[in-house]
């Protein structure tokens, strides 16, 4: 009784320093590590902010023993806007502004503090960097009328953080992996060999993305659904300014180079490819995109792969064979790189605990998926690994919805 009420006592106390100390990291009730947010103060000499003006952030955890040195940042995802009309509602909501955003995030999968959850990153400094531009931390313009500001900021969000990480020891970085998922996925093949360049010559530095691959292929009704959708994102937010040069100047349409299958080849970085071989993201909204389906048709698969006709199945392997095509030289040629593409329907297995590293997560050819990562990372074995296609795996955590 009386320890009961002793522990009672310190969590209590723990709740308490947790809300008074704001950027202090807490670990709540249930062991999950949760870390508190850091607003990058200079960024606004710099212009570099989010949508609605307010201040870019990230929450850092500290590395300790053997990690101290090594640093593992990481994009948040979140989609994007294309649009003045959605972009100025999402700078008024969590995806466009920090002064939205939950002050706590909790540090799950490949940025656990415990080694049990994350084998090879979890001593690192590990970093999750916020998303408020809207278009992958790629963007370099701005917007303004009578009425509305918009800030279309995303690439000096970028160097705002690096050079706001680099005194805090990213600078003396001996390893380092620039990771992200979806969005922030996508947003790792714009600023990899830039991140390269800025850490000390002598560091190990890798990019992975995950779920980042998103493909320029047409839709079921042979439209480019993705690169329309694309191009007017690149026009709207400036993009086309941070795309790989040289990359933009081999190709016909320069923006393009916004897609990971044109832009990787031009990039030295060693790197990983995580992603599904049906990817969900890219099911719901480029594959089968709602214009595209009226009738209502794919309503069920698209909630339940096992809902799915068998022409359905075959379209779906259609896209599975166009992400193999679109990474069969990397697949081939690149002697650094490593993958990882499953045969499951889910969108980000990197940051859920579950997918990354738990006793029944997703496997192929009995790898998980922190053990490809680490593998590849510290050179520890070839890891290039392709699955066979849906429904042969019987590892997948899918996730349509
Ligand atoms: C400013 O731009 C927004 C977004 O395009 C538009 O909805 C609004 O009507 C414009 N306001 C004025 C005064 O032109
Ligand atoms: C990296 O990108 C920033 C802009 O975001 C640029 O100012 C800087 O010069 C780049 N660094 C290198 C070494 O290219
Ligand atoms: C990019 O272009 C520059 C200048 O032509 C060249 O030195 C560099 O090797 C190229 N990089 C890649 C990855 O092709
Ligand atoms: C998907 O459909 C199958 C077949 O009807 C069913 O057994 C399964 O439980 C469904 N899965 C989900 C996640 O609803």
């Amino acid at each position: 009784m009386r320890l009961a009420s002793f522990l009672f006592f310190v969590g209590f106390a723990v709740l308490l320093m947790c809300v008074q100390w704001r950027s202090v990291v807490c670990a709540m009730g249930d062991d999950t590590l949760r870390v508190g947010m850091t607003l990058v103060r200079d960024a606004a000499f710099q212009g570099a902010v989010c949508l609605d003006g307010s201040l870019p952030a990230y929450h850092l955890h500290m590395g300790f023993g053997s990690g101290a040195n090594n640093w593992l940042l990481q994009f948040e995802g979140g989609g994007w806007c294309n649009t003045l009309d959605s972009c100025y509602h999402r700078s008024l909501e969590r995806r466009g502004s920090t002064k939205y955003m939950a002050r706590y995030e909790p540090f799950i999968g490949i940025l656990s503090n415990k080694a049990s959850q994350n084998p090879d990153f979890y001593n690192w400094n590990r970093v999750k960097i916020r998303y408020c531009d809207g278009a992958s931390f790629a963007g370099d313009t701005m917007f303004q009328n009578d009425t509305v500001k918009l800030y279309f900021r995303g690439q000096r969000i970028w160097h705002a953080i690096i050079l706001d990480l680099l005194p805090k020891g990213l600078g003396r970085a001996e390893k380092a992996l620039l990771s992200g998922c979806s969005a922030g996925g996508l947003a790792t093949f714009f600023h990899c060999d830039n991140f390269t360049s800025m850490l000390p010559k002598t560091a190990t530095v890798k990019c992975m993305s995950d779920a980042g691959f998103f493909l320029d292929v047409r839709d079921v009704g042979l439209s480019h659904t993705a690169r329309a959708f694309y191009e007017s994102l690149v026009d709207l937010q400036g993009v086309e300014q941070s795309l790989d040069r040289n990359c933009t100047s081999a190709r016909y349409y320069p923006k393009q180079c916004f897609f990971p299958q044109y832009a990787l080849p031009y990039i030295r970085t060693p790197y990983f490819i995580l992603n599904t071989a049906y990817d969900a993201y890219q099911f719901h909204h480029h594959f089968v995109p709602p214009s595209t389906d009226l009738q209502g048709h794919w309503r069920q698969c698209k909630l339940n792969a096992s809902l799915c006709n068998p022409v359905q199945i075959d379209i779906l392997q259609g896209y599975r064979y166009e992400m193999l095509k679109a990474v069969a030289f990397f697949y081939e040629y690149s002697k650094q790189g490593g993958m990882f593409i499953n045969s499951c329907f889910a969108h980000c297995q990197s940051e859920i605990q579950d997918t990354w590293f738990a006793s029944d997560s997703p496997r192929v050819h009995n790898k998980k998926i922190a053990e490809a990562v680490g593998d590849w990372y510290f050179d520890r074995n070839v890891a290039k690994e392709i699955d066979c296609a849906y429904p042969c795996d019987t590892t997948c955590h899918n996730r349509l919805i």
